[in-house]
């Protein structure tokens, strides 16, 4: 990735390389939820489906297995760095009927319709998510189905309190918040969906729950920092030091396991409708 291409990226975590892998671990973990989700939602066999900011690939390629050979998934992103990496990604899995493209929900266009419209973790970091929705929603087939999970940051917490997972929460929703992405987007979708003028959706929420000195939790915080670090250094919200990336999440173990404490991650906020049929 050119410092060119990092400087056009306007999405918080940015692209870089670590960042993709990030993603990619992230979607080994939620692979269930969203899966499920999904399957909830109708998505089946042979259907033509539009991923929405698909970063490094992984929902469309969650989606291909469930659509099959007969199905099709277009991925789109801004970041023309990670529609490169998921494009190889979809060659090297041998995808033929998985394509992405370069794109924002602002401004694509498709000449045809889609059986279902999905995201995940993506309205979340658009300037105007009501838009976006009714925007893609014009891209759905009479009586096809718009479902996105998002995430609400706020859910992630430990009992009794871990205070480095409290801070790290902190540092994670004024970096968000300060960079215009929204940390609790999955406790506006409900909202979001009337404004774009869209049925009421059917809601769902899914969390992971951990304890003890490892869990995958503790890595997930710890990746998500690493990815954030230069904002909350531009902005002033935390040194390098302070956050110290590599001891993180041993850290984190360190004190749930003192406190013996149960650590619920961030909720995975679903939403799905069906649009009217024709
Ligand atoms: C957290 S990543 C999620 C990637 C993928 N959906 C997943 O779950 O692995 C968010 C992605 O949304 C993309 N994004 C941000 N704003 C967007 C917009 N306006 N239109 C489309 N994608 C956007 C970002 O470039 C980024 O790749």
């Amino acid at each position: 990735m050119t410092t060119e291409q990092q400087n056009n990226d306007k999405y918080v975590l940015g692209h870089a390389d670590h960042e993709i892998e990030r993603l990619s671990r992230q979607a080994q973990r939620y692979e269930q939820f969203t899966r499920a989700f999904f399957h909830d939602a109708g998505m089946a066999e042979g259907m033509r489906v539009l991923d929405v900011g698909s970063g490094g690939g992984d929902v469309s390629f969650l989606i291909a297995q469930i659509v099959g050979p007969t199905g099709q998934i277009v991925g789109f992103d801004p970041s023309s760095h990670a529609v490169a990496t998921a494009t190889q990604r979809a060659q090297s899995l041998g995808l033929t009927n998985t394509h992405f493209i370069t794109g924002d929900a602002s401004n694509v266009t498709f000449a045809e319709p889609f059986d279902a419209v999905v995201g995940r973790f993506v309205l979340q970091f658009m300037p105007d998510p009501v838009a976006a929705l009714r925007r893609l929603a014009s891209f759905v087939r009479p009586g096809g189905i718009i479902a996105f999970q998002e995430m609400d940051n706020s859910g992630c917490h430990a009992f009794p309190p871990v205070p480095t997972i409290s801070q790290c929460m902190q540092w994670l929703i004024t970096a968000m918040e300060q960079s215009g992405a929204d940390p609790r987007s999955g406790l506006k979708l409900w909202a979001r969906y009337q404004a774009a003028g869209l049925p009421l959706p059917t809601l769902s929420m899914r969390a992971l729950v951990g304890a003890g000195p490892e869990h995958p939790i503790y890595e997930g915080l710890a990746g998500i920092m690493r990815s954030l670090l230069p904002t909350l250094e531009a902005k002033g919200i935390a040194t390098a030091q302070e956050v110290d990336v590599e001891t993180l999440a041993q850290r984190i173990g360190q004190e749930v396991s003192a406190n013996q404490a149960t650590v619920v991650g961030q909720n995975l906020i679903g939403a799905f409708v069906r649009t009217p049929a024709a």
